[in-house]
């Protein structure tokens, strides 16, 4: 297209003009928030007047610098400023606060079973909520491919009348590719495009359009909201019938992410739109590392949304298992890590003497390696290339053409060394967790015969190879194997506790599907996405938090289609109390080798049968935030920032003594010296008028709890009753390292005990003075 290139090229031109006009001046995007009230008294015909105006003071051309100019997710706009111009804008009046743009990183056949949903039980969550009719899910994520049939509107009651948004036209993309299914498409692209170079240079060709180009959004769309798709598979694994969490509700796509990721200018653009355009649920499968919530656009949007009585819902990052590293956890967002299901694709290595090592693919069966040939098996460790890692150009050819060649797992993309091991002449691949993954087992649709094998078993493997001079071996493929595995347990990526910036409240929330979960998938891309993978398919596998969050996106709609009146943080109540926290043989949920904890899986795994009626509900007003951030000691100018109001922390404490939030998890944190702590709650009741409710602990180790009222009777429905809770720690305090101890509290229906409001507790000995109670 030379066309385009000489566009690109005019553009290039023009960007080394500027460059030169000011060599010390390079262009940044700053997210510029400011005043809401300052506007009413001011004298400009709209927003984006008022907006151009901070610009007009500054620049020449005031108009090609902003990107966006935002009102519902904040006040405010994006732009482009230099070093010089920023300082200026800092100053302005009605400036409240100037950020950086952020770039952020996009972290089923078979899971609804899982989860214990059948379209048949008409006491069933889906039967209940009508699958979720009526439900508007927002996803903003890649984009979406409207042509796979998850998306095809057949049954689908008529677009909401609510509904306010568009189906926005671009690159491969028309009105004609929304229908009741995909109500609206919209992209959003102004922050990635100045951050990056031009596009010429992106590794793929992106559409310019609502059209994925990734297959990320495509994936997390069919997870939270598919329609039903008899025989679904991905090249014949896995194979069922593939539907979303909520297959009746609609879906409403938001493209933020680009190949250079999700910029916080073009999610904020996006989080403003869908708040006027009428979601209901917003799913966000992406993030970064934790940040102060009046530095986090996405937490300052979803507190927006959330006034707006919009659940948004968060993955938790893919940083674990590494302590602290839980991102997106504002207490007004629903954050999910992953956990495994019970569905396994053996792929054993038979090694030449015999042994039989366990690992798992989903390598079609019909590409089969002859069986009855034992290839020669080769790992390539020590050099400086990334042999033993399979790196690009690192597997010398007289080396591996026609053998078994083991790539340690790690760096770069597991599918990826598959294509570097094919172009090498590897005849077959052996994927070797590491310390890091332990025994977890992340499968791909990979380009040649190849299996996964865990940690323990990569060590069984390794001393194989080093005990002969030619070793080999072959791989047996079995195909899909459901239920004979220990499931669910915590993936060992999914990020973990304790949350960075407000520890009293516990996150994740809760834990949810996202390890080789089948979706939806694009039909110009290959399974393992790699842009040499010619093969096409409807659906493929995917593994992670970004999996994990449309799920809970999914379910949210769900309660949301049977409970229309309820806010945000009554439906994350109903998800968190009635989690689970046993597996499938009734033992504790497993994080690698020893119980999961609260910091791994938070309330536990959800469990939409139980949350679609909990009983009761922890409900919190949006005033009840603005007092947290108060008790968490956040300044005047940072609450404004995140909530956009004016208040006194001084006053507000002083009439809320001893305020705790009233949260569906809890955390108590003993400072040193300190040896009681005191918190409160209130619960309402949603299930029966009449019931009666008793409290069942399990105290932390070496802390009494005590609970008063210890039972709780309800005369009326949408009642609410306060308790609370006394923790007296026997522990020593002041000891050099954190402890943590945990429990539990939970409500049980005296009529039917099935009905538990469950409530983990999580205690922190600090040894740090400057914690936050
Ligand atoms: C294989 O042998 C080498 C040296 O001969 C040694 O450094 C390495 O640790 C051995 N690896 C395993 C997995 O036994
Ligand atoms: C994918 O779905 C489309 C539309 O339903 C269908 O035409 C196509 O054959 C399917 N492709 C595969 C590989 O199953
Ligand atoms: C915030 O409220 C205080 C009084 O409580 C007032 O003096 C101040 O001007 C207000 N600030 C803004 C920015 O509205
Ligand atoms: C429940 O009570 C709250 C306040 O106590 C009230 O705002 C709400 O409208 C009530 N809801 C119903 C369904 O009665």
């Amino acid at each position: 297209m030379p066309f385009k290139t000489f566009l690109f090229s005019t553009l290039l031109l023009m960007c080394f003009f500027s460059t030169l006009a000011s060599p010390h001046q390079p262009l940044k995007t700053y997210i510029v928030q400011l005043h809401p009230e300052a506007m009413s008294a001011s004298v400009f015909a709209s927003k984006h007047h008022w907006h151009l105006s901070f610009l007009e003071r500054t620049v020449d051309d005031p108009s090609s610098r902003l990107l966006y100019s935002y009102e519902s997710a904040m006040e405010g706009f994006a732009a482009q400023l230099s070093e010089h111009e920023l300082e200026l804008v800092r100053k302005m009046q009605h400036v409240v606060a100037v950020r950086p743009d952020r770039v952020h990183k996009v972290h089923t056949t078979y899971s609804y079973k899982f989860l214990g949903l059948s379209p048949t039980n008409e006491d069933g969550a889906w039967v209940k909520s009508g699958f979720g009719r009526g439900s508007i899910v927002g996803v903003l994520d890649t984009g979406v491919w409207p042509e796979s049939p998850s998306f095809d509107d057949h049954g689908m009651p008529p677009v909401p009348k609510k509904w306010k948004g568009i189906c926005q036209q671009g690159e491969d993309f028309s009105s004609l590719n929304c229908n009741r299914k995909i109500i609206g498409a919209q992209y959003f692209s102004k922050g990635h495009r100045v951050a990056s170079s031009t596009p010429s240079e992106s590794e793929f060709s992106e559409y310019l359009s609502p059209r994925d180009s990734h297959g990320h959004g495509t994936h997390t769309a069919s997870t939270a909201a598919g329609s039903t798709v008899p025989m679904a598979s991905v090249l014949g694994n896995g194979a069922g019938e593939a539907r979303g969490m909520a297959p009746g509700a609609h879906i409403a796509v938001y493209k933020v992410c680009w190949y250079s990721g999700c910029y916080s200018s073009d999610i904020l653009a996006a989080m403003d739109v869908a708040i006027r355009d009428g979601v209901d649920v917003l799913s966000l499968s992406l993030g970064g590392f934790p940040i102060p919530l009046y530095d986090d656009s996405i937490a300052i949007g979803s507190f927006r949304a959330m006034e707006h009585k919009i659940s948004v819902i968060c993955a938790a990052g893919n940083n674990g298992p590494i302590a602290n590293s839980v991102a997106n956890v504002a207490p007004w967002v629903l954050t999910v890590g992953a956990s495994t299901l019970d569905r396994r694709f053996p792929a054993v290595v038979r090694t030449g003497n015999g042994k039989m090592i366990y690992g798992e693919s989903m390598y079609p069966g019909n590409f089969h390696l002859d069986s009855e040939k034992r290839v020669e098996v080769v790992y390539l460790a020590g050099g400086d290339r990334g042999s033993n890692y399979c790196f690009k150009d690192s597997l010398p050819r007289d080396k591996v053409e026609g053998k078994m060649v083991v790539c340690d797992r790690g760096v770069n993309g597991r599918a990826e060394k598959g294509q570097v091991v094919k172009d090498s002449g590897g005849a077959a691949m052996i994927l070797a967790n590491t310390e890091i993954n332990m025994e977890e087992d992340s499968i791909d649709a990979h380009v040649l015969p190849a299996t996964l094998i865990g940690f323990s078993e990569s060590v069984q493997l390794k001393s194989y190879i080093n005990s002969t001079r030619r070793p080999t071996a072959r791989i047996i493929f079995g195909g899909t194997v459901i239920g004979r595995s220990r499931a669910p347990s915590v993936a060992q990526f999914s990020s973990r506790g304790p949350n960075f910036y407000d520890p009293v409240i516990p996150k994740p929330d809760v834990i949810a599907p996202g390890v080789n979960i089948v979706a939806a998938w694009p039909q110009n891309l290959g399974p393992s996405a790699l842009p040499e993978d010619s093969r096409r398919v409807n659906f493929t596998v995917m593994s992670g938090t970004s999996m994990s969050c449309p799920h809970v996106g999914g379910l949210a709609a769900l309660i949301r289609s049977g409970h229309p009146n309820w806010s945000p943080a009554a439906i994350k109540s109903a998800l968190m109390t009635s989690a689970y926290v046993t597996d499938q043989y009734g033992k504790p949920i497993m994080d690698a080798d020893k119980p999961a904890g609260i910091l791994a899986m938070g309330s536990g795994h959800v469990n939409p049968e139980r949350a679609i009626e909990p009983g009761l509900i922890y409900d919190i007003t949006p005033n009840e935030y603005i007092i947290h951030l108060c008790t968490i000691k956040y300044t005047k100018s940072e609450i404004f920032t995140i909530t956009h109001r004016n208040v006194s922390c001084q006053d507000i404490m002083k009439k809320n003594r001893g305020f705790s939030l009233n949260y569906p998890s809890i955390s108590v944190i003993f400072k040193s010296g300190m040896n009681t702590k005191m918190i409160k709650r209130r619960v309402t009741n949603v299930g029966a008028p009449k019931s009666v409710y008793t409290v069942k602990v399990v105290p932390p180790e070496g802390v009494k709890v005590r609970v008063r009222p210890s039972k709780l009777t309800f005369t009326r429905s949408n009642q609410s009753l306060s308790y609370r809770v006394w923790f007296i720690s026997k522990i020593p305090t002041g000891s050099k390292r954190v402890k943590f101890g945990q429990g539990e509290l939970t409500w049980v229906n005296t009529k039917d005990n099935r009905i538990k409001i469950r409530s983990p507790i999580l205690v922190t000995m600090s040894s740090n003075k400057k914690h936050n109670t």
